[in-house]
Order: structure tokens, then C-alpha cells, then sequence
């Protein structure tokens, strides 16, 4: 296992490659055990005299209110599911009231999405649901989003380094996203000290939509040189240190390692897209409520052979550095690539891509076995008129970077052969 002064001397490694490859990311990222002593000062210096809006999640509310209290600030803390474009705009609509200077968020993927929404809105017209993607009318933001500090307390989504808002719209069966550029946090604050009570469930799902994420984003139809060489940092230490998160909770170097890995894969989903996993794990999400992680973890083997033959070289790469086989790939110790140069992907490698691939998928489902996932959708006990709604609701923006192009006569194809 990294120590702890490894791992965040490979985030400043990873901040530096963000910033001369130019991607899209939070202007200031902090990561660090201990961070969190940042924040106040952080909220003193961006909030500009003005009350702060903290969407928190209930684990962490004595934290939020201690800031609230030194900031005038109005907490909200509702967010106990996957934001749906009610629960939103009841949170937009006290954002409103307060007109807050800045926008901090407390918690998990949903918590920190839901204030990216509220961040954007606070300026805004209108309801979620008119600016989400093949939902609503709007394509713009009139005003810019209040700035946004977000405060990860969960490693998995890396939500903190995203530019949208996956929203359910439960009468329709879907969930999409509201994605505009400005709705990236101002800040990412990276304390892994705070995911160290994340009960093994959430971080067992965490964890495996950070792995979907990295993996998807190197073989996506969108990715680049740059996304894939953060994966690649990313996907040993997923390895690494999920089983040990779930083993022993407090283990201060895995959750760590895990931190920086969801983060990674923030990076890269909204720098490069992603895949069919994510694509049929929000229509699963919206139609019969499977959590976003657990529902990324049982499709992640399928969806990966699935796609091999469109992306063998790409995902032999990904899965070498999840295996941790660079030494045997020949490209160890190299430099991270930068955008517009050879990338890994390009190197011949000696050990032979199939096998390279099928042991990478057969570690992953031991993974799953181990992490107590189911390995396929069958538990469901879905009819054919519920796969054939999932298919047609899996067709988001993560659907079309898939490496072989998806439509729904194909995507239920794919789900009857795992459920
Ligand atoms: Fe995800």
C-alpha cells in the first residue's frame, strides 16, 4: 500500500498533468488528510460578505452547522436519495430566498450534484427540469452559477470534479443531466479523513462506480490522451485499496488512495464521457431504484466484454495498470503522457491483449464476489417489458460514447443476456 505522503505527492503529480493538459477542472484542488481545516477559511475568502447556502449530508450536519453558524449561512439537508427535480427545486427555491454569496456542499455525489444544480439556479429562471438534457427546452445559462465549494465525504462519484447534475425525473424513468461548463466547483476540498465512517455498503458502491468510471473513460469513443493517462494513475490504486476500505474502515492510506481514484475519475468522466454501464445504470436507477454504484458494479464485467473487440489495445492498457502490470507492459516508471503525444495504447505490449483483458475482467468479478455484488441483473426479476423500458431509458449522453455504437434494439439484446 502507497503511505499517505506517496498518495499525495501523485495527486500533486495528477493536479500538475490537469493543468498543463488544460482539462476541464475545479480551478483550486486541495487534497490532503486533514484539508478540511481549510474550508473556513476558503467560505471566508469566496462568499464575498454574503450568506452561504451548505447542502450537507446528515452524517456530516454538526460540521455543516458550525459553518453555517460563523456565515449566516441556511443549511440544507434533504438529500437522502439521488436528486429528483422536486427535491431540487425545493432546494433552489430556499437558495433563492437567501441569495447566498456561495454554495458549499457536504457529502456524497447526490449531495454535491444537487448544489451544482442549486449553484446554477440560485442566478437562474426556471426548474431543473427545464435545462436537463432531452428533457427540458433550455441550452444556456443566462447568468453565472454562484460559486461552489464542494466538500467530498464519500470517495465515488468524484462529483467534486464535474460539470453536472444527474437529476431523476421519476415520471418519465429517466435521469439526466443538467451540463454547463460553469457549474464545475470553484473549489475541490479533498479531505480523505472524512470518508473514514463511510459504512462498507456506500463504499463498496463507491468504489466500483469510481473503477466503471476510469475504465469507461479509456475505452470511450471520447477519450484522450490526456483522461487516460489520470486513469491510468487511478486504476491501480482502485486495486489497491478498495478491498482494504471495506476490510478495515479506517485505514487512513486506502481511503486515501480511494479519494484521489474517484477523484481521477471525475477528471476523466467529464473530460472524456463514458460508457454503456453508465449509460443502462441511470435507466435502472430511475426505473426500479438500484443505487448508481451497485448498479455500475454488476454490469462493469458484462459491459467490458461486451465491448472488448472495439477496444482491445485501450482496454489491455486500462486493465494492465488495474492489474498493476506496467512492469510487464513495458511502459513502468514512464512519464504520464501529454495530450497530443504517443500514449500508452499505442505501445506494442508484449504480454498478449485477450489475456491481458480476460484476466483483468476475471479479477473484477472477483472483485464483485468479494465486495458481495450480485454478477448479473437477474435478482431484478425483470420482465420483458421492463428491459425493453431500461433500454429505451439508457440512451443519455454516457450511452453515446460507448466504443461500439449503441441503439436500444442492441442495448436489450445486451440486457437479456444478464437478466
Ligand atoms: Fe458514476
Amino acid at each position: 500500500m502507497h503511505s499517505l505522503s506517496e498518495i499525495e505527492t501523485l495527486a500533486m503529480k495528477a493536479v500538475a498533468e490537469i493543468r498543463a493538459t488544460q482539462l476541464k477542472a475545479p480551478q483550486k484542488i486541495i487534497f490532503g488528510a486533514g484539508a478540511f481545516a481549510q474550508l473556513a477559511g476558503l467560505v471566508r475568502a469566496r462568499a464575498g460578505g454574503k450568506p452561504v447556502f451548505i447542502v450537507a449530508d446528515r452524517t456530516v450536519l454538526a460540521r455543516a452547522e458550525m459553518l453555517a453558524h460563523e456565515n449566516a449561512g441556511l443549511i440544507f439537508s434533504e438529500v437522502d436519495h439521488e436528486p429528483t427535480v422536486a427535491m431540487v427545486d425545493v432546494a433552489v427555491a430556499q437558495a433563492r430566498k437567501l441569495q447566498p454569496g456561495l454554495i458549499v456542499s457536504l457529502g456524497g455525489g447526490s449531495v454535491m450534484d444537487s448544489a451544482k444544480a442549486v449553484a446554477a439556479l440560485t442566478t437562474n429562471p426556471g426548474s431543473v427540469a427545464d435545462y436537463l438534457e432531452g428533457v427540458g427546452n433550455r441550452t444556456t445559462l443566462e447568468n453565472p452559477p454562484r460559486p461552489h465549494i464542494a466538500v467530498p465525504t464519500t470517495a465515488g462519484t468524484g462529483a467534486e470534479a464535474t460539470r453536472n447534475a444527474v437529476v431523476a425525473v421519476p415520471e418519465k424513468g429517466v435521469k439526466r443531466s443538467m451540463r454547463f461548463d460553469d457549474m464545475l466547483p470553484v473549489v475541490a476540498l479533498l479531505d480523505p479523513e472524512l470518508t473514514l465512517t463511510v459504512p462498507r455498503g456506500a463504499t463498496a458502491a463507491g468504489g466500483l462506480d469510481t473503477l466503471t468510471q476510469l475504465l469507461e473513460s479509456s475505452i470511450s469513443s471520447k477519450r484522450k490522451p490526456a483522461t487516460t493517462a489520470l486513469a491510468l494513475l487511478g486504476l491501480p490504486l482502485v486495486r489497491e485499496a478498495l478491498p482494504i476500505c471495506c476490510d478495515e474502515p479506517t485505514n487512513r492510506e486506502a481511503r486515501a488512495a480511494m479519494m484521489l481514484a474517484s477523484f481521477l475519475s471525475g477528471v476523466c468522466l467529464a473530460n472524456a464521457g463514458l460508457a454503456m454501464a453508465h449509460g443502462i445504470a441511470a435507466a435502472l436507477g430511475a426505473l426500479h431504484g438500484v443505487a448508481h454504484g451497485l448498479a455500475c458494479g454488476i454490469l462493469l464485467p458484462a459491459m467490458l466484454r461486451y465491448n472488448r473487440t472495439a477496444c482491445a489495445l485501450e482496454l489491455a492498457t486500462a486493465l494492465a495498470a488495474f492489474l498493476n502490470q506496467e512492469k510487464n507492459s513495458g511502459w513502468a516508471g514512464a512519464p504520464l503522457p501529454r495530450a497530443g503525444l504517443e500514449t500508452p495504447p499505442t505501445k506494442p505490449m508484449p504480454i498478449a491483449v485477450d489475456a491481458i483483458i480476460e484476466t483483468g475482467i476475471v479479477e473484477i468479478e472477483k472483485l464483485q464476489r468479494q465486495l458481495g455484488l450480485p454478477a448479473d441483473l437477474r435478482h431484478l426479476r425483470l420482465d420483458a417489458a421492463a428491459l425493453q423500458k431500461i433500454a429505451a431509458g439508457a440512451m443519455g449522453r454516457s450511452m453515446s460514447g460507448n466504443p461500439i455504437p449503441m441503439d436500444p434494439e442492441k442495448t436489450l439484446v445486451f440486457l437479456k443476456g444478464i437478466a
